[in-house]
């Protein structure tokens, strides 16, 4: 990893952690999904989706020896060589896979990443052009080490569609939809997993982990190691609160389509990652997202009869998504540095 003197991941003043004020968040709902009430269970769910946009679950069902094996090959292979990494790198032809210079905001990371998409091939827009219909065909790079990284990938990336899907139910239901609502938007999904690698940072109070975003997709099922970092602004008073591992859960957040889909309803929340000057981190989300060639726009049923109409206008979720990437994928000159970043 680069030292932190590097311009290229240090924040803007107002974007910087006060490492000094660090707060766990009080009250993240922590939703059991074994509960045999369904009303209660929907209720929660809507309760957390409006107060929050954030949760956890425990009791999903998703074995929890899977996750640990997909946690030991994820640290195999970020501690492989450089060279080894690289073999497997993403680039502009190629989607998926290693790569260490991620963007958020046009800071760079404080991380390193490998994304794999579900679905072999995933179905994508060509280019973000709205007049190119072509679909282009993402495919998955593998590492040769560790041998059984493939499979384990492939295993828990199955059981988080079957969890996400089953907590769109939910959230249908918390909104007086049937709850299949959501599923025709799911047939050709573009979802993806991500293993996140967070390294010891020498400068944590300069840089982040992530620098704060809303997720783009439809939701985000995370899991989180021991070591703790990502933080909420909480939409009661917009500050920034730690969210504290829990054991064997998973957190919850909502994303930009949900959002829209809701009009409104259910709010995308801003989060990010801190970083720690001892410890290393990892993580792995899971963003549950639509076909490419959805049209995100507001639920006609959720509209009508609200005074104000739709409150966004559609988009193309390929595209969308599709120009998300290329900016991600370099700092992009026009945004280049600042001095006014370093007033105090
Ligand atoms: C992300 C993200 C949080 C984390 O990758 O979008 O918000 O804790 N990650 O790694
Ligand atoms: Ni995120």
């Amino acid at each position: 990893m680069a030292e932190v003197a590097d311009i290229a991941f240090i924040q803007e003043l107002k974007q910087r952690p006060d490492l000094s004020l660090k707060q766990d968040a009080q009250g993240i709902p922590l939703i059991d999904l074994s509960c045999p009430d369904m009303d209660a269970l929907v209720h929660d769910i809507g309760h957390a989706c409006t107060k929050w946009g954030f949760f956890q679950i425990i009791n999903h069902g998703v074995p929890s020896e899977l996750s640990h094996k997909l946690a030991e090959a994820s640290h195999k292979f970020f501690h492989l060589t450089m060279d080894e990494k690289r073999k497997v790198r993403r680039d502009v032809g190629k989607v998926l896979g290693y790569y260490d210079t991620e963007h958020t905001k046009n800071i760079r990371d404080w991380k390193e990443v490998f994304d794999y998409t579900v679905q072999q091939p995933t179905l994508a827009a060509a280019s973000v052009d709205e007049n190119d219909h072509q679909v282009a065909h993402w495919e998955n790079q593998w590492p040769q080490s560790p041998p059984e990284m493939r499979e384990v990938c492939e295993e828990y990336a199955k059981e988080m569609v079957a969890l996400g899907m089953r907590l769109m139910e939910l959230i249908a239901m918390s909104m007086g939809l049937k709850a299949q609502r959501f599923e025709e938007f799911f047939k050709d999904h573009t979802s993806s997993v991500r293993l996140n690698h967070y390294p010891p940072c020498p400068s944590p109070e300069l840089a982040l982990g992530v620098g704060h975003h809303k997720d783009p997709g439809v939701l985000t099922i995370l899991a989180q190691d021991d070591v703790g970092g990502l933080e909420v602004r909480q939409k009661s008073d917009g500050r920034w609160v730690g969210v504290k591992p829990t054991p064997d859960a998973y957190i919850v957040n909502l994303g930009d389509v949900l959002q829209v889909w809701s009009n409104g309803e259910y709010e995308s929340v801003d989060h990010r990652v801190i970083v720690n000057p001892e410890k290393e981190r990892y993580s792995i989300p899971f963003f549950l997202n639509p076909s490419h060639y959805t049209m995100v726009e507001p639920l006609p049923e959720l509209i009508r009869g609200h005074q104000k109409g739709a409150k966004y206008r559609p988009y193309n979720w390929g595209k969308f998504a599709l120009s998300r990437k290329h900016s991600n994928f370099m700092k992009l000159q026009a945004d280049n540095i600042q001095i006014h970043w370093f007033k105090n």
